[in-house]
């Protein structure tokens, strides 16, 4: 989505090029991130401000070494390099690049020999995060030396055409002054530091408007924040002409269908809602693998939805909430990683359909779409809602999905997360939820010996759902929500809770 002043992050594949445009964003800048490869024109349609040229793993003089095309150089905007892009430019502007015989990992003091610009108001030394193998030995053409450490003589440089490159990273926290310097380098690309969620949601509704014109637009909303608060944002710009259609799967926690219908009757789109529980649950009898179990319910979606498409008539777009993280767990800078999970929710759809797709928040994170969705009304219950997946219970009940393992699962979940509500700690989690194991143990209730279910509970914390670490929950309200599950709910017997972190492990158990 065009926004009037942007920063592009063209990404080499660091594992911080987020963080960099996130910190742009916190600047009052826009920001979006683009492939390292991404044609000149498109870049030059954007009108970007700046540029910054991220860190990554490789070295410029690999085989095949992820290099830009060089016309970004001749854009008029200044250019800051990090890390790998600090090499890029010397690369490209005749520098030398060489392996170190001491690699630079961790924290480093850097000296700034020049303070203009780019290293205004910045003490004479500074502390850095560096994460380097290669190093810059001889200065590209027309360039001057910024900074050095005892290991890199040459630690930022500059020329007079507004091309920047730092060894270190500013956009970690390990930096503590990175943000004074990605607001000299926001300054000096003139910028007015305006951006917040409410520029963002002004510029979001123009161009949706611009893109549909007369067009019909579909949005499957899931009753999530990501999918609600996009679904408002179209709506905000197009009313009617959105319909947002909420299916019930059978696989919803208790009492959510009726909820998110009462959130949305009145929204300023039409809604449908559609009651599919028994297709859904009729085509997962007696599966147990995960994998299928994602796919057969990704294609009954596919079909419920195109039947309500068929009806409305002439569709042209899809809206989706999918966010920053999403887009990342499912591509890499050279194209599709390794599958961890099939997240329904970024393809499938659109590719079986031919629908042109609306991503309003493809840039954002969790965090950024919560204050976007409170600029723009999104009920606060629903913003703070945890995200819950695509398919539902279907992956929190691990082996076959029945309605009486449905029911089961449904009450423990929803007497630990009003646990969670009402003792204030709900907030405070990323994601909580519980999952009905494929085991049975014994037990002793009363006089009687038992033989009945599992449930584990996840709690979670986390910034974007891409790591996670377990919750600590005081263990009295754990043995308090442990008690209640076993007594209220028939057919458990014991309960357990989930110390693991992602990775290792991820947040879902399927
Ligand atoms: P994992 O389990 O991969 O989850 O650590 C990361 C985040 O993604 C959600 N998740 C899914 N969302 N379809 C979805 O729409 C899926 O198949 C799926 N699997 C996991 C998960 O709840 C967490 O927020």
């Amino acid at each position: 989505m065009q926004q009037t002043e942007e920063i592009i992050v063209l990404d080499f594949g660091s594992q911080y090029t987020q963080l960099i445009a996130r910190r742009v964003r916190e600047l009052g800048v826009y920001s979006e991130i683009k492939p390292y490869h991404t044609p000149i024109a498109e870049l030059e349609a954007i009108r970007p401000k700046g540029i910054i040229l991220s860190g990554g793993p490789s070295s410029v003089y690999a085989k095949d070494a992820p290099l830009p095309d060089r016309r970004i150089f001749d854009l008029g905007c200044p250019v800051l390099g990090i890390c790998y892009g600090l090499q890029v430019i010397a690369h490209l502007f005749g520098g030398e690049v060489e392996g170190a015989d001491r690699r630079e990992y961790g924290r480093a003091s850097i000296e700034i020999d020049d303070h203009s610009d780019l290293l205004q108001n910045l003490a004479p030394q500074i502390e850095v995060w560096m994460s380097h193998g290669d190093h810059l030995t001889r200065l590209p053409k027309d360039f001057t030396v910024m900074a050095h450490t005892p290991n890199a003589p040459i630690a930022a440089i500059k020329n007079n055409r507004g091309i920047y490159g730092i060894q270190f990273h500013p956009e970690v926290a390990h930096t503590p002054q990175g943000m004074d310097i990605l607001a000299n380098f926001i300054r000096i690309s003139g910028c007015s530091s305006t951006w917040s969620p409410e520029a963002f949601v002004d510029a979001t509704v123009q161009e949706i408007r611009r893109l549909v014109g007369d067009n019909k637009v579909l949005c499957a909303l899931s009753g999530g924040v990501d999918s609600t608060v996009a679904a408002y944002l179209v709506g905000r710009a197009i009313g009617h002409q959105l319909t947002c259609v909420f299916v019930d799967t059978g696989l919803l926690r208790q009492d959510e269908a009726p909820q998110v219908c009462s959130f949305f009757v009145h929204a300023d789109f039409d809604f449908l809602f559609v009651d599919a529980a028994e297709r859904f649950l009729g085509r997962l009898a007696g599966i147990i693998d995960p994998e299928q179990k994602r796919k057969i319910i990704g294609e009954e979606f596919i079909r419920v939805f195109e039947e309500q498409a068929e009806k409305i008539g002439d569709i042209d777009y899809l809206v989706q909430g999918t966010l920053y993280p999403d887009v990342i767990e499912s591509t890499s800078v050279r194209g599709p990683s390794a599958t961890i999970k099939s997240h329904h929710n970024v393809g499938g759809l659109p590719d079986e359909m031919g629908l042109e797709l609306i991503e309003p928040l493809r840039q954002l994170f969790k965090d950024e779409v919560r204050r976007v969705g409170q600029e723009i009304g999104v009920p606060a219950v629903i913003l703070q809602r945890h995200p819950f997946p695509g398919p539902g219970l279907a992956v929190r009940i691990l082996g076959e999905i029945t309605p009486a393992r449905l029911n089961v699962l449904k009450q423990a979940d929803k007497i630990f997360i009003k646990e969670l509500q009402a003792n204030k700690i709900y907030d405070e989690i990323w994601q909580a939820f519980a999952i009905l194991l494929p085991v049975q143990t014994v037990g002793v209730m009363g006089d009687e010996r038992t033989y009945e279910n599992v449930i584990a509970l996840r709690a979670v914390t986390s910034m974007d759902g891409m790591t996670a670490d377990w919750a600590v929950i005081p263990p009295h309200l754990l043995a308090h929500i442990a008690n209640r599950i076993i007594n209220e709910v028939k057919g458990v017997n014991r309960v357990v809770y989930d110390i693991s972190s992602k990775p290792p492990s991820t947040i879902e158990w399927e």
